[in-house]
């Protein structure tokens, strides 16, 4: 097929757009006359009366499996690439709403009262993981509307098949927490597939995105500006492509991984615990920072400014979403957060604002021209997708929860085989067990730590390390610059002479760790930042008692908790 031309009147919010950019180009006023490009999720492939969807699926798997839907994504996904950058709807509009340009999106301005250079996303506050939920939607809605144009040109002996899968294409995920290597999908240059003319081979729009280099990106600086394409660990800051590093960073990390998000699934009782970093408690932002940092090492994905560029973004923040979405699930009394706290600000957010479950989600309009907020897009059932792990329409809530936990200890509980998809070579022959407790009832150790944001260069990563084995880390992201971050890290078990520290004694355990646990902090291109000077870091464990689940459908139970300090030491490690 011939290069993929800009995308232009086939989204139901096509037309709506046309008008905006007319009206945006007939006069230089920034006022929007016309109705705002909704985000209401992908309308196809629905069944209306049970409430059936489409399941976003695993990367890793869509890419397997090859065939109609993997083609139409890649297809879809290139063409989408190469819509006008001067377009609401292009690939690069879309990234821009994250971090920069730290421009308007669909007449959403900036307020007064915002902090400097931000774009429209939240971190390290309570919409962290409801504000990406629409933001993946958006993308998704915009991905499939190429992918269902794409599908109608094909020669009708194919037609059919090609319609059918484009109505039940969603974003895909990378469960990053069962399989924590670079989506090989991700890793390849170049893809060959079945377009509407026959088989075609293309840059891979998973790869890199390539700036098209418009007027609208002016408006960018930092270190990586002057790239024509999103990088993932350059050799030096802002030259090359090194996904291989890439890879290799994310196997380093891939036990805090899986460890991270089990202890999320089963210690957390409320939202704004499991949702972000800010607060006391263990929460899925930490893991997700953890993937930008070393997915990144320096590269695009690693800095918030710049980070929806890279193609695995959406990947990325889709299995955030799908973690969420399943410990929604589990916890289907109490879906949504109910206190409230302050913003630390965003482009339209005014620095200090109160935040609420409705609170606007700026700049994503739902279908009635008023802002989502965290209750309107709680439930994914009215968003247009679902999951492997969650079938809502045909079991009841307490069934669904039930098959919901036993697919958790399946994928990353202490008895799951990780990467059961094992397609590449080098994923076979490691063992990536998770420290999760077989013994039936044990001692569990958490680190607090608690950081002011201000005092540590951004982004970095705080690495807890016993005789040179590192057993947590906390990831955080550039922004924002202040306030605090929090995370409560389950400790890897270690061997302590002939002994593991979760079968010691309490009493000895706290002791060794108040000894030998030492701080090394890193930037995201490996260097290390002086423990000296982050006077603010305040390092704590916590034991608890323990008692393991007695069957593959129930969580651990977790006793009240002892907190015990920890002097600040720099670790020795090279
Ligand atoms: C769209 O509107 C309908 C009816 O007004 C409502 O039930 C549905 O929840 C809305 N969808 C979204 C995503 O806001
Ligand atoms: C993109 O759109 C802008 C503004 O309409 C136009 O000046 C530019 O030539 C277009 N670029 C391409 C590659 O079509
Ligand atoms: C990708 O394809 C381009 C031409 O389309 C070719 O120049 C390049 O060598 C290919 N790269 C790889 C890694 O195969
Ligand atoms: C990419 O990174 C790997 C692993 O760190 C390294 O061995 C290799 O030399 C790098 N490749 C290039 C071209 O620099
Ligand atoms: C963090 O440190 C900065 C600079 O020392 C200070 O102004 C700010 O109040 C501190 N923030 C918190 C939450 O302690
Ligand atoms: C472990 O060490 C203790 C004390 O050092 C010793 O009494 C015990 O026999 C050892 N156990 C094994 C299995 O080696
Ligand atoms: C499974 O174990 C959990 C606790 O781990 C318990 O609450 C639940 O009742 C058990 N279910 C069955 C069917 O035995
Ligand atoms: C844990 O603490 C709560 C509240 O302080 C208390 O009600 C409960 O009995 C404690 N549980 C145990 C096992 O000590």
């Amino acid at each position: 097929m011939g290069r993929i031309s800009a995308v232009s009147g086939f989204c139901f919010a096509a037309a709506v757009l046309s008008q905006a950019i007319a009206a945006q180009s007939a006069s230089t006023t920034q006022t929007f006359a016309s109705t705002p490009i909704p985000v209401v999720g992908v309308q196809a492939g629905i069944d209306v009366k049970t409430g059936q969807r489409p399941a976003r699926q695993n990367i890793n798997n869509l890419y397997a499996r090859g065939g109609p839907q993997w083609d139409l994504y890649i297809l879809a996904l290139s063409e989408l690439q190469a819509v006008n950058e001067t377009d609401a709807l292009s690939y690069f509009a879309i990234a821009g709403i994250h971090g920069l340009p730290h421009s308007a999106w669909n007449g959403v301005e900036q307020v007064s009262g915002a902090p400097k250079n931000t774009g429209y996303c939240p971190h390290n506050e309570l919409i962290f993981s409801t504000w990406h939920r629409a933001y993946v939607v958006l993308f998704e809605q915009t991905l499939v509307s190429h992918a269902l144009r794409i599908a109608s040109q094909y020669p009708s002996s194919s037609s059919p098949a090609y319609q059918a899968a484009a109505q039940t294409l969603r974003q895909p995920y990378w469960d990053w927490a069962s399989q924590p290597r670079l989506p090989t999908a991700a890793m390849v240059a170049n893809v060959t597939v079945n377009g509407p003319g026959g088989m075609v081979t293309l840059r891979n729009p998973l790869y890199s995105y390539r700036f098209q280099r418009q007027s609208a990106e002016s408006g960018f600086g930092g270190p990586l500006a002057e790239l024509q394409e999103t990088v993932r660990c350059p050799e030096t800051q802002g030259l090359g492509h090194n996904v291989t590093a890439s890879d290799e960073q994310m196997d380093s990390v891939a036990e805090d991984l899986i460890n991270d998000v089990y202890d999320v699934f089963t210690r957390t009782q409320t939202f704004e615990d499991m949702a972000f970093d800010r607060w006391q408690g263990s929460s899925f932002e930490n893991p997700h920072n953890i993937v930008h940092n070393h997915a990144g090492c320096g590269g695009t994905i690693g800095n918030i400014d710049w980070s929806a560029f890279d193609p695995i973004f959406m990947l990325h923040h889709c299995n955030v979403d799908r973690l969420t979405a399943m410990w929604q699930a589990i916890h289907y009394k109490h879906p949504m957060f109910t206190t409230t706290g302050r913003s630390t600000g965003q482009y339209a957010t005014p620095e200090g604002s109160l935040i609420t479950a409705d609170s606007p989600l700026k700049p994503f309009y739902g279908n009635n021209s008023r802002f989502h907020t965290s209750n309107t897009v709680s439930n994914i059932r009215e968003l247009g997708y679902t999951y492997p792990e969650i079938n809502d329409w045909s079991t009841t809530p307490e069934q669904l929860a039930i098959y919901i936990r036993a697919q958790v200890n399946m994928l990353y509980g202490s008895n799951s085989g990780m990467d059961s998809v094992a397609s590449r070579s080098h994923h076979q022959g490691k063992n990536y067990r998770p420290a999760t407790l077989s013994q039936p009832q044990s001692r569990y150790y958490t680190a607090e730590i608690q950081m002011n944001r201000s005092e540590i260069p951004l982004p970095s990563t705080i690495n807890l390390v016993i005789s040179g084995s590192i057993v947590g880390r906390m990831s955080m992201l550039s922004m924002p610059s202040n306030g605090l971050a929090s995370v409560s890290l389950p400790l890897r078990d270690v061997i302590v002479g002939n002994q593991s520290l979760h079968n010691m004694d309490t009493v000895t355990a706290i002791s060794f760790l108040q000894q030998k646990m030492t701080i090394d902090i890193r930037m995201n291109d490996g260097a290390t930042v002086s423990v000296e000077t982050t006077s603010s870091l305040q390092l704590e464990v916590q034991d608890m008692n323990y008692v393991a689940q007695l069957n593959n459908t129930g969580f651990p139970s977790f006793g009240n908790a002892t907190r015990w300090p920890v002097r600040v030491q720099p670790s020795m490690r090279p």
